[in-house]
């Protein structure tokens, strides 16, 4: 696990992509392919989209195939759906409120993406590596889907 990672470049490249983009879909397709590309690290990177006041449907995303429906009420994405706070979890065999798309993934993010106040989108990445993000990784990414949306 990197002491700490440089978003700095990811940052620069997805502000000249989507400056003056305001369609959601594109900048999450966007914001989706840099991080993937930007960190090796990362094994599946993508949005899941609120679409009623209970449910989550898959967005744009990196990696290999993601689940289609979360409820709020299941998984890590739920959690941040229905907290609308940041979820790290350093082992995702140690929860039991965890769904696994990819059998090798070892540690993940989930970060709320707010707009206008309200959710519109959790952004979640995983790691085949254990405990791969820290509090470090949640402020760069909060700060990322801040200026985004
Ligand atoms: N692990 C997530 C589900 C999405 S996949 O990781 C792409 C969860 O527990 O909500």
């Amino acid at each position: 696990m990197p002491a700490t990672r440089s978003y700095d470049e990811v940052v620069r490249n997805i502000r000249g992509l989507c400056e003056d983009e305001h369609d959601d879909i594109a900048k999450m397709a966007t914001i989706a392919c840099e991080l993937f590309q930007g960190f090796e690290e990362f094994n599946w990177v993508g949005f899941y989209r609120v679409v009623d006041d209970a449910n989550l449907k898959i967005g744009p995303y990196q990696g290999s195939h993601g689940c289609i429906d979360i409820p709020f009420s299941n998984g890590l994405c739920g959690a941040c759906a229905r907290t609308q706070e940041t979820q790290i979890v350093d082992d995702v065999n140690a929860i039991a409120d965890h769904i696994a798309c990819s059998a090798s993934t070892r540690s993940e993010i989930v970060v709320p993406v707010m707009k206008d106040g309200r959710l519109i989108a959790v952004l979640d990445i995983d790691s085949d590596h254990p405990a791969e993000f820290t509090q470090q990784d949640a402020k760069q990414l909060e700060a990322i889907l801040t200026a985004s949306f």
